[in-house]
């Protein structure tokens, strides 16, 4: 089949490189031609484990090329996918889907016989309907249908989501649209992934339910956390026994500074806006929202109040930055939030992350950038640990200690054992699993009974 993809982003380039290895003949367009221009080399501007392997082998077949205009990727494509961004508009924080109307405008113009255009990028219900009528404006005389496919991948884990993903949702009521579908993901359909297919509206609405669901079960293990410290509960226990129960599962039950990234925080308010303008309010995302803004703030005051309540003239070293490890994602990581107000409070800061530092550079000021997290220790007064990198999982404690000034660490994602770290003499402060006294905690019990 002959594949357009419009946009080359995190999205568009995974799920054009994997088609590509489908069998399937891929033409990326995007409009950045730096983006493009190194693309064509097999360089790829994020970072993704796995994908520039898999990228050099589809353009040495022949099967991926890259182009600035976008007529190469429409005119000979059976299906043209629309994979450009949807960010939060700054003020009203509604999905800004000007980028995807462009590309819909772009796409009718160059449209030659019959074209699925098929809508990848994470949109408000009703997107398709308008894609629809800006294409029929454009050309009214084309031969098209629109259908909805919203893209489930996880930045850092992208390829393997794409190419055995646990779904493919598309949303079309068209049977020609369908079948052209069922072509495209043909090898996945032999695996036997379901491929579920719905009208376009439902489709858009599982794109969000699924984001938000997901965040609501971050926020709610972060909130049991916060009582977990206060009553000496352990939360990564408490994961674990409601986790083990199938009808919970133990995914995205990990406490944490509180979700960021590219989807989830634009998701999560896009879907609250929806539920605004078609009365039927979201009031759990609503609040789901607002926490995890809390959150994120009150991680900075968690940092301050183990260093004694002060950090003025005090050096915090940071260990990570990305949202998430395996990614060079800054968009809403926490440390966006962290970092600055830990600033304000009068800290200076030492930072490393082994990929997101080239991005970080450009949001943050003020931070010196170390080679690793050794670097990152010598002398300053504490270390907090922000993205859960593998390499910071096995960090040399015992050399840590020697160049750590006070031996605080604050670990926001709960990678280390609390005895393990208090055995070798740190201050040690991580999430939902306060070691309480058990006669302070049972006085604190009884005195809220
Ligand atoms: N990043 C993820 O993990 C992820 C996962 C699932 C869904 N999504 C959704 O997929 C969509 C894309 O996300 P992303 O992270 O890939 O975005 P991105 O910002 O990384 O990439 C978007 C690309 O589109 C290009 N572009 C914009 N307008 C264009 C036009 N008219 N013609 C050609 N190119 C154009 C931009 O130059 C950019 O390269 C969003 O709606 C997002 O919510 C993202």
């Amino acid at each position: 089949m002959h594949i357009g993809m419009v946009g080359t982003g995190y999205v568009g380039l995974v799920s054009g490189t994997c088609f590509a290895e489908f069998g399937h003949s891929v033409v990326c367009a995007d409009k950045d031609a730096n983006k493009i221009e190194s693309l064509r080399k097999g360089e790829i501007p994020i970072y993704e484990p796995g994908l520039e392997d898999l990228l050099k082998r589809q353009i040495e077949s022949g099967r991926i090329t890259f182009t600035t205009d976008i007529s190469d990727a429409v005119k000979d494509s059976q299906a043209v996918f629309i994979a450009v961004g949807t960010p939060s508009r700054r003020f009203c924080r509604d999905a800004d889907l000007s980028y995807v109307h462009d590309a819909a405008r772009e796409i009718a113009k160059n449209m030659n016989g019959y074209t699925v255009v098929v809508n990848k990028s994470t949109v408000p219900v009703g997107t398709g309907r308008e894609v629809e009528h800006i294409m029929r404006e454009t050309r009214p005389d084309a031969d098209f249908d629109i259908a909805s496919n919203p893209e489930f991948l996880r930045e850092g884990a992208a390829i393997d989501d794409f190419m055995r993903p646990d779904r493919v949702v598309v949303g079309t009521s068209s049977e020609r649209a369908q079948n052209v579908m069922r072509e495209v993901y043909r090898p996945l359909y032999l695996n036997e992934t379901p491929i579920l297919f719905t009208k376009r509206e439902t489709a858009e609405v599982i794109k969000y339910a699924a984001n938000a669901f997901l965040a609501t079960k971050i926020t709610f293990i972060n909130e049991i956390a916060d009582l977990c410290e206060q009553v000496g509960a352990d939360v990564q226990q408490v994961s674990k026994g409601i986790g083990l129960d199938k009808r919970v599962g133990d995914k995205f039950l990990h406490a944490g500074p509180g979700y960021g990234g590219s989807c989830f925080p634009k998701d999560t308010l896009a879907l609250t806006r929806a539920g605004q303008k078609y009365t039927a309010p979201q009031r759990i995302v609503e609040t789901v929202v607002s926490v995890n803004e809390d959150r994120k703030a009150r991680m900075a005051d968690k940092i301050i109040a183990a260093c004694g309540g002060d950090v003025r003239g005090k050096t915090i070293g940071i260990l990570g930055v990305a949202f998430k490890p395996n990614t060079d994602d800054m968009r809403d990581a926490p440390a966006l939030t962290i970092i600055p107000v830990l600033q304000q409070a009068g800290a200076k800061i030492k930072a490393y992350d082994p990929e997101s530092m080239g991005e970080a550079k450009k949001l943050i000021d003020n931070v010196t950038w170390c080679e690793n997290a050794y670097d990152v220790a010598e002398n300053a007064d504490a270390l907090a640990l922000v993205t859960e990198w593998n390499e910071f999982r096995a960090l040399d404690m015992d050399r840590i200690g020697e160049v750590l000034g006070r031996k605080t660490i604050v670990d926001l994602r709960n990678i280390y054992k609390v005895s393990e770290m208090e055995d070798k003499g740190f201050h040690y402060v991580s999430i939902g699993r306060r070691e309480v006294n058990p006669k302070e905690a049972s006085g604190q019990l009884k005195a809220t009974a």
